[in-house]
């Protein structure tokens, strides 16, 4: 029972998975210069990358994505920092086991630079959402969000910093949980197993 990550940077997101001891058999990128693949191979994790400007087509790079990840045989596809748009096949294909980890509370700011974004809209709590993988992009059942005060003064980086201590909590949480057969999906709605619903959600009211 182990899990593949997918990551295209700098891979913290993936450091918090193993620091938790989950079961990663491979951590593939899409980026050579991955600044995560060194780490996850200093710590003697298989790593593998897959350029996609060497493929054609999108459907292409995941046909052959997808035939690496099914090498691992893993239970379950960790989206880390993963920034390429999924074709609907790869979707289909790990539908209920493909999570994502977004930075955002969503359903607010999907895509890209999501903390300018929020401190441009003057929103007063912003933060971090796990989900499951759906054609949709960054819309996909809720597994855990937690969120985070805007401070006066905020900067994107000092935003930035707050929400991904908290991204380094809960993707594991959710992935143990995932890994523990505890995750139930009804109607589109995300339920654990033995917790009421308050554990899917975390309040970080620091600095
Ligand atoms: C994280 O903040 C993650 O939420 C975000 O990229 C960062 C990766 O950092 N993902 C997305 O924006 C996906 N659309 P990491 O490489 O240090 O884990």
């Amino acid at each position: 029972m182990s899990i593949v990550v997918l990551i295209s940077g700098r891979g913290s997101n993936m450091q918090a998975l193993l620091d938790a001891g989950l079961p990663v058999s491979a951590v593939i990128s899409n980026r050579g210069a991955a600044k995560g693949l060194a780490l996850a191979a200093a710590q003697a994790v298989p790593t593998s990358v897959l350029e996609h400007r060497d493929y054609a087509r999108r459907e292409d790079f995941d046909a052959a994505l997808a035939a690496e990840i099914d090498r691992f045989g893993p239970r379950l596809v960790v989206l880390a920092g993963f920034m390429r748009i999924l074709s609907p096949a790869f979707v289909a294909r790990y539908a209920g086991r493909l999570v994502n980890i977004h930075p955002s509370l969503l359903p607010a700011f999907t895509g890209l630079d999501t903390h300018r974004r929020a401190l441009e809209a003057g929103v007063k709590l912003h933060g971090c959402t796990v989900h499951f993988v759906t054609a949709e992009l960054d819309h996909g059942p809720i597994v855990i969000q937690a969120a985070v005060p805007v401070r006066a003064g905020d900067t994107v980086e000092t935003l930035a910093a707050r929400v991904i201590r908290q991204e380094h909590v809960v993707y594991p949480r959710a992935v143990r949980w995932f890994l523990e057969g505890r995750l139930a999906v009804e109607r589109g709605v995300v339920r654990v197993a033995d917790h009421a619903t308050e554990a899917q959600w975390v309040f970080a009211d620091e600095a």
